[in-house]
């Protein structure tokens, strides 16, 4: 089942749920590990969960999951070296980095998967553990990541990377002594992680701010938290209901975390009206053409640059996009190209030449956003589009052909 089809031009209405965030869950998970025994609820079906949940099984940790809500016990857990079989299936695999140092001291591990949008390099993680006292060292593939004791350190990262940020909370929360960190990352997927130790007895001060506080504690235990809504999935039915909704209505949504993308849809004059947790969409003509520039959070998230350059398709000129976070986060644009529409890249930045209509095609996802993209514009096509490598979409959109179906989308799967 590694395709996708679609006929275009439908006009979506009803209700489509929002699950939990998949770049919070992929976190929580390596996080469980650093108690006893944890219940996280509203966990997406995304394939970066099972892939998380192989290499929790594999360190003979024990794992159910039902209706949304993941039990974990790690009371009878060992520290085996995670081969490439495992590491290799997603990024945030090297998030047990920090939580297999954190609770043995000591962690084997290989180069882990994710898309293919840039360097993508951890230098700032594996620096971060040097200063908590850890020797980080590498053969070939594989990162062995050592300390006898880990102590509390000021650690002040270079760019408020998302992941960095993760794994030096993770690695500090049981050191002795207390960490700084210096222009932490503050999505609101790293509140997430904090609420979830916060709830095992971590004592993290500092919460969706650039200055986090850990106090190193020397057990955690329990632990409950529930996944925050997935923001950049509501970003992208939002994008699919202002293209093509009639009374379209995204729920379960934190309106609160997507501050930027109003913004923007503002300043394009989309059709979206608020209504507490619940965002209601429709379709309009004559949309303005904007200038975007992707950021770290509150700005304009990079997870989002891709789903909304095929609404710029339908405005009346020409837009740019600016691509700050990663080297190679247009591989979409090729495809899009192909169906019709007029991109230009120039380096980091893209211009789009609008207004187009798109054609349905064969187009390929290069990786997950740009997956998103393409189902997007297979909405708005004229005629049936096939998206195959769905593989990339599959990790991190819930459900997303019953989901799309449900609000009659015309989208199915189909065997290779
Ligand atoms: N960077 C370094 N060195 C480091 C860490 C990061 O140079 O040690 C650079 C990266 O190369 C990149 C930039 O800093 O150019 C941003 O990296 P960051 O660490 O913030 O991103 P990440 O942790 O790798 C997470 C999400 C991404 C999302 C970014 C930015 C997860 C698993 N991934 O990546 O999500 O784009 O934060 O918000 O949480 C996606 O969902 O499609 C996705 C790619």
């Amino acid at each position: 089942m590694d395709k996708i089809k679609v006929i275009g031009g439908q006009t979506l209405s009803g209700k489509i749920y929002i699950s939990g965030s998949k770049n919070s869950v992929v976190s929580l998970l390596p996080a469980a590990i650093l108690s006893d025994e944890v219940v996280i609820e509203k966990v997406p079906h995304i394939s970066d969960v099972d892939n998380l949940e192989e290499i929790l099984r594999f360190l003979n940790v024990k794992f159910s999951l039902e209706s949304g809500t993941i039990h974990i016990d790690s009371t009878h857990m060992v520290n085996k070296p995670i081969t490439e079989e495992y590491s290799s299936k997603l990024r945030a695999s090297y998030y047990f980095m920090g939580a297999l140092l954190s609770k043995f001291k000591k962690v084997e591990i290989s180069f882990p998967g994710g898309c293919n949008i840039g360097k993508r390099s951890f230098d700032f993680h594996l620096k971060g553990f040097e200063k908590l006292g850890a020797k980080v060292t590498v053969k070939d593939n594989l990162y062995i990541i050592e300390a006898d004791e880990l102590i509390g350190a000021d650690i002040n990262l270079p760019f408020p990377s998302v992941g960095a940020t993760v794994n030096i909370i993770l690695a500090s929360v049981m050191a002795k002594g207390t960490t700084i960190i210096n222009n932490a990352a503050s999505e609101p997927e790293i509140g997430n992680l904090i609420e979830f130790l916060n709830s095992m007895g971590a004592k993290i001060k500092g919460v969706d701010t650039n200055r986090l506080e850990i106090i190193g504690v020397s057990k955690l235990s329990g632990g409950y938290v529930k996944v925050i809504p997935d923001r950049i999935e509501a970003g992208t039915y939002i994008l699919a209901g202002v293209m093509n909704g009639k009374d379209l209505e995204i729920c379960d949504v934190r309106p609160d975390h997507l501050t930027s993308f109003f913004e923007k849809l503002d300043e394009i004059g989309c059709d979206y009206k608020i209504d507490g947790d619940k965002v209601i969409t429709n379709k309009v003509e004559h949309l303005k053409p904007v200038n975007i520039e992707t950021a770290v959070y509150p700005g304009f998230a990079t997870d989002l640059q891709q789903p909304i350059t095929t609404l710029l398709l339908q405005c009346d000129g020409v837009s740019t996009v600016k691509e700050t976070i990663y080297e190679n986060r247009f591989q979409n644009t090729k495809y899009l190209n192909e169906m019709g529409a007029n991109i230009e890249v120039l380096g980091d930045t893209i211009k789009v030449y609008g207004p187009t209509s798109l054609k349905g095609k064969l187009v390929r996802t290069s990786d997950l956003r740009a997956g998103a993209a393409l189902v997007l514009a297979a909405l708005s096509a004229d005629g049936e589009t096939t998206i195959t490598d769905i593989k990339h979409l599959l990790r991190g959109y819930s459900d997303l052909i019953k989901k799309l179906t449900n609000v009659g989308a015309k989208i199915w799967l189909e065997d290779e």
